[in-house]
C-alpha cells in the first residue's frame, strides 16, 4: 500500500474519493469548503437539506463528474467543540468500510482544520483507522466476501491559510501504517479457530514475525517448562493432546540501560473451561482467549518496526484448556515457577494460572516492569461492558501514567482498585492460594491472585475479557476482534523511550521539569 503526503493543491489530486470531515455547525472550512467550491455548493446543500447533520460517522455520497476525484464522500466529526484526534481513525474507517465496498482502491483523506496542532498524531490515527476498516471475517468461506483493497492513502493536508508541518505528517501516517498493520494482524491471529490456532501454532506465528522483523525468539516446551517447575500451565495444558508453549520475543533498543518492560499475553487458544465445564451457549468464543498473546505478539512487531529507545519483552504463555482424563480437577494442588502452591477450585480459572508462571518467567527475563493483558474474566464484561478495560496496578503512580499514555490512543482504559482485602479472598486452607474466590468482585480477586506471582516489580494488569472482542459491528470496525491492547501496548513503548522506561522515574522526571519551568 502506498501512502501520501499532499500538501499542494487539490485539484493536483487522482484518488478514487476525497473524504472530507465536517462538522455538526456545517461550518464549511479548508478541503471541506475547496471541495464544496468545487462541487457547485453540493456539500453546504446536504446540509440545508438536512440529509447530513454533522453527527460523528454520518456520511453522505456525492458524485461528481466534473471534479478531479469523482466521488467525495462526506464524513461527520460530531461536535467540533469536543473534537479529539482519535476520532480521525473512525473517520478514516468508516469511509474505508462504506467506499472499499464500492470498489474504490484509492482514497484521498482531507485533514479537519482542528487537526493541525498535532499533525503526525492525526495521520497516524487517519492511516491505523483506514487499515482497520479493511478487515472481514469471511476467510473461511469457500465464497469469501469480497476483500476490502485499499492500495492508495493520500494525506491532504492544505488547508486555507493554515500551515501543517509535512515532515510531522508523513511521520505519523508512517506510524499509522504500522500500528495498524499490527493491530490487524492482532485480529487475524485471533480470529483464526482454535483447531487452526493450537499453541504450536501461536508459538510459530511469532517466530516468523521475529524472522521477519529481527526481534530475538524463543520457546519453552513442556519438557522445558517442567524443569523450570512451571507447574501451574503444566497443570492447566494435562487435558489436552496439544502441547503448551511459552513464547519469548525480545527487543533491545536501549543496549545500555537495564530497565526492561514486560508485555505479557494470554494465550489460552479455547477455553472449554476444563472439568468445570462451561455451558454450550458462545462457548465458541472461546477461541478468542488468546487475544492478549495476539496482542504482545503484535504489539513486539510493530515496536521492532518503530524502534523505540527501549528494551522491552514479549511473554505469551499458550494452552488450551480441556476437559480429558488426565485433566487438573478441581481440589487438585499445583506449583508455580516460584514455588508457590495453588489449590484449583475451579478449573475455568485457568488464566490466572498459566499467567502465573508467565509472570515468574518475565522476572527471570529481568522485567522491571510488567504489563499483562489478558481476556481474564466474565465479570469483567459485566463491569465496564465492551466499551473499556478495566487496569488494576500494585503501583498507582505506573498505572496513572500509563493511562495517560492510553489517552492518546483509540483505546479505552478505566482504573479498578487492588484492595488488600482482596488478596485476603483468595487463600487457600491448605495451599498458599487458592484459584477463584467466587462472584464478588471477580475481576479484583483475579488481580488480587496474579500479584502474588509479580513480586515487588510495578505491574499493571489489563482484563480486556469486553474489550478484545466484539459483537456489534460499526461504521468503522468489522465485529469480532479489535486488536486491544495492541494500541496502548505500542504506545506505552514509544512513551517509554522519551521518559525513560515508562516509568514512575519517567513520570517523575517530567513533573520535575514542569516545576522549573
Ligand atoms: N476466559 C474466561 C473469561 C471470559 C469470559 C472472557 C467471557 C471473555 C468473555 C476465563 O478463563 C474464565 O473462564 N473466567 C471465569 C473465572 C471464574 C471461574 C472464577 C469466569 O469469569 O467465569
Ligand atoms: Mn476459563
Ligand atoms: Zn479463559
Amino acid at each position: 500500500m502506498q501512502i501520501h503526503v499532499l500538501s499542494g493543491a487539490p485539484a493536483a489530486l487522482r484518488a478514487g474519493a476525497l473524504v472530507v470531515p465536517v462538522f455538526a455547525d456545517g461550518r464549511l472550512e479548508g478541503a471541506a469548503r475547496t471541495a464544496d467550491a468545487e462541487l457547485d455548493g453540493a456539500i453546504a446543500e446536504v446540509f440545508a437539506s438536512g440529509e447530513i447533520k454533522g453527527g460523528a460517522n454520518e456520511t453522505a455520497l456525492l458524485h461528481a463528474a466534473s471534479h478531479a476525484v469523482k466521488r467525495v464522500l462526506v464524513v461527520g466529526l460530531g461536535d467540533r467543540a469536543k473534537f479529539e484526534a482519535s476520532s480521525l481513525a473512525k473517520y478514516a474507517g468508516t469511509a474505508v468500510r462504506l467506499l472499499g465496498k464500492r470498489n474504490v482502491t484509492s482514497i484521498a483523506f482531507a485533514l479537519p482544520l482542528e487537526a493541525q496542532p498535532y499533525p503526525a498524531l492525526a495521520t497516524s490515527f487517519i492511516v491505523e483507522g483506514a487499515l482497520g476498516g479493511t478487515i472481514d471475517a469471511t476467510t473461511y468461506r469457500t465464497e469469501p466476501d469480497e476483500p476490502i483493497v485499499l492500495d492508495e492513502i493520500v494525506l491532504v493536508a492544505t488547508a486555507d491559510a493554515h500551515e501543517f508541518d509535512r515532515s510531522a505528517l508523513e511521520a505519523g501516517a508512517e506510524r499509522g501504517r504500522i500500528l495498524g498493520e499490527a493491530v490487524n494482524l492482532a485480529r487475524i491471529l485471533a480470529l483464526t479457530p482454535a483447531n487452526d490456532m493450537t499453541p504450536t501454532h501461536l508459538t510459530k506465528r511469532a517466530e516468523e514475525l521475529a524472522q521477519k522483523y529481527g526481534l530475538a525468539y524463543h520457546a519453552l516446551d513442556e519438557a522445558q517448562m517442567r524443569e523450570k517447575g512451571m507447574g501451574a500451565i503444566l497443570g492447566v495444558s494435562r487435558g489436552s493432546d496439544e502441547p503448551a508453549t511459552m513464547t519469548v520475543l525480545e527487543y533491545e533498543g536501549d543496549p545500555d540501560s537495564t530497565e526492561k518492560l514486560a508485555l505479557v499475553g494470554k494465550g489460552l487458544t479455547f477455553d472449554s473451561g476444563g472439568i468445570s465445564i462451561k455451558p454450550a451457549e458462545n462457548m465458541h468464543e472461546m477461541k478468542y482467549d488468546m487475544c492478549g498473546g495476539a496482542g504482545v505478539i503484535a504489539a513486539m512487531a510493530a515496536i521492532a518496526q518503530l524502534r523505540p529507545k527501549v528494551n522491552v519483552i514479549g511473554v505469551v504463555p499458550s494452552s488450551e484448556n480441556l476437559p480429558g482424563p488426565r485433566a487438573v480437577k478441581p481440589g487438585d494442588v499445583l506449583r508455580a515457577m516460584n514455588g508457590k502452591t495453588i489449590e484449583v477450585i475451579n478449573t475455568d480459572a485457568e488464566g490466572r494460572l498459566i499467567l502465573a508462571d508467565a509472570l515468574c518467567y518475565a522476572r527471570e527475563l529481568g522485567a522491571t516492569k510488567i504489563v499483562d493483558a489478558a481476556t481474564l474474566t466474565g465479570a469483567m464484561v459485566i463491569t465496564l461492558g465492551h466499551t473499556a478495560t478495566g487496569t488494576i496496578s500494585n503501583d498507582d503512580a505506573f498505572r496513572d501514567h500509563f493511562l495517560d499514555v492510553a489517552k492518546e490512543t483509540t483505546e479505552k482504559y478505566w482504573p479498578l482498585p487492588l484492595y488488600d482485602e482482596f488478596s485476603a479472598t483468595v487463600k487457600s486452607e491448605i495451599a498458599d492460594l487458592r484459584n477463584s474466590a467466587g462472584r464478588a468482585a471477580g475481576s479484583l480477586t483475579a488481580a488480587a491472585f496474579l500479584k502474588a506471582f509479580v513480586g515487588e516489580i510495578p505491574w499493571i494488569h489489563l482484563d480486556i475479557a469486553g474489550t478484545a472482542y466484539t459483537d456489534a459491528e460499526t461504521s468503522f470496525l468489522a465485529k469480532g476482534p479489535t486488536g486491544y491492547p495492541v494500541r496502548a501496548f505500542v504506545a506505552l513503548a514509544e512513551d517509554a523511550a522519551k521518559n525513560g522506561a515508562g516509568s514512575r522515574n519517567g513520570a517523575a522526571a517530567k513533573t520535575a521539569t514542569s516545576g522549573v519551568r
